[in-house]
């Protein structure tokens, strides 16, 4: 990998995680402490995908937001496990809509144990998430989880509606992103300010904080998705081409290329024909018209917009960490 600001994200973002393993730690313990079902099925297919190597990015930052509004319990660690509980399902649920076979560098639930089952271990965890969220009795906490839920569904189906067409613009694109990611993202950060009893200006902050962050990881996460290296990314290239779901990097390239370009492109969708050598063709294309290059420079304007959220608080190490996850976020390379 070249010595470039990138490498330096990517070290400094090391470090953070280092500088947290205790709490993370504690957060993988009440993972899997809660994985007590006496389905045994349940718990197999979540080990599954809950000791696969996630990043933890979601009970990170709900820790180190409880942190900045100067929290200084421990019960931020289950409330971070739950959110990855339900981040996790979203994973399942997405897996099977998206008919991937590959996830963090292994088989998908559904590959292994099929649809059923990885939608049925989906709800499950979804459940289990709220049976614990609703015993921290705060309307807040129940509120902001019951909303992000809410979002993310409306963000696959937005996505779902808009499916091959490549017809919808730009702001409709970020606006998927903003549900379907944004959301559990900006209910994390708010959580923590909430746990910390943190003014209403600063929970708006927090949750703003984590809404642009959210949407800015899901533009990465889409050009990734034709740009990542396959081995480090740990899922399959091209995906969202195949699929038939059309982001920034392609909505990109469609305006801004030729009139037979566009013609290609369009035959391409229409006949589902993702293939690796119109995949090729494509990400040749993006390289010719910087659509890559774009769709980075749009995902580091929201992280710009987050950083400015933190000024609603004093100068400390959890604010520097949280400056250095929103550079990761555009940064990262899986
Ligand atoms: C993947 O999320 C789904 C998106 C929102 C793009 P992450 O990239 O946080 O997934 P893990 O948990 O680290 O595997
Ligand atoms: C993220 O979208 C889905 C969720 C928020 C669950 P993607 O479909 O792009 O995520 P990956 O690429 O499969 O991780
Ligand atoms: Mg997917
Ligand atoms: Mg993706």
């Amino acid at each position: 990998m070249p010595n470039g600001p990138e490498t330096c994200v990517i070290e400094g973002m090391r470090e953070v995680w280092e500088c947290y393993r205790g709490e993370l730690n504690a957060v993988e313990d009440q993972i899997r402490q809660n994985l007590d079902s006496k389905v045994a099925l349940v718990n197999t297919v979540s080990a599954h995908i809950l000791n696969s190597g996630g990043k933890r990015i979601r009970p990170l930052l709900l820790i180190l937001s409880a942190r900045l509004a100067g929290y200084n319990g421990s019960h931020d660690i289950l409330l971070a496990s739950m959110v990855e509980y339900i981040h996790t399902a979203t994973l399942l649920h997405d897996d099977v809509v998206d008919h991937a076979d590959l996830r963090r560098g292994k088989t998908t639930a559904r590959g292994l144990w099929g649809n059923q089952a990885s939608i049925l271990v989906g709800d499950y965890l979804y459940s289990k998430a709220i049976c614990h969220i609703v015993g921290f009795h705060n309307q807040d906490v129940n509120e902001c989880l019951s909303m992000a839920c809410r979002k993310m569904a409306e963000g696959e189906l937005m996505q779902l509606s808009y499916k091959d067409q490549a017809n919808h613009s730009e702001r409709e694109y970020l606006k998927i992103a903003e549900h379907k990611t944004g959301a559990l993202i900006a209910a994390a950060c708010r959580m923590g300010a909430v746990l910390a009893d943190a003014d209403p200006l600063q929970r708006d902050a927090m949750f703003r904080f984590g809404q642009a962050l959210g949407v800015a990881f899901q533009v990465a996460d889409d050009t990734l998705d034709y740009a990542a290296q396959r081995e480090v990314l740990g899922k399959l290239l091209g995906k969202d081409l195949g699929e038939g779901n059309v982001t920034l990097p392609l909505l990109h390239v469609k305006q801004y290329c030729t009139e037979s370009e566009r013609q290609r492109l369009a035959e391409i969708m229409e006949t589902d024909e993702g293939g690796d050598g119109n995949f090729v063709w494509i990400t040749a294309l993006m390289e010719r018209y910087g659509s890559i290059d774009y769709a980075l420079a749009t995902a580091r304007r929201y992280i710009e917009d987050a950083k400015g959220c933190l000024d609603a608080f004093e100068d400390s190490s959890h604010k520097r960490a949280l400056h250095v996850i929103a550079d990761y976020m555009v940064a990262r390379d899986h």
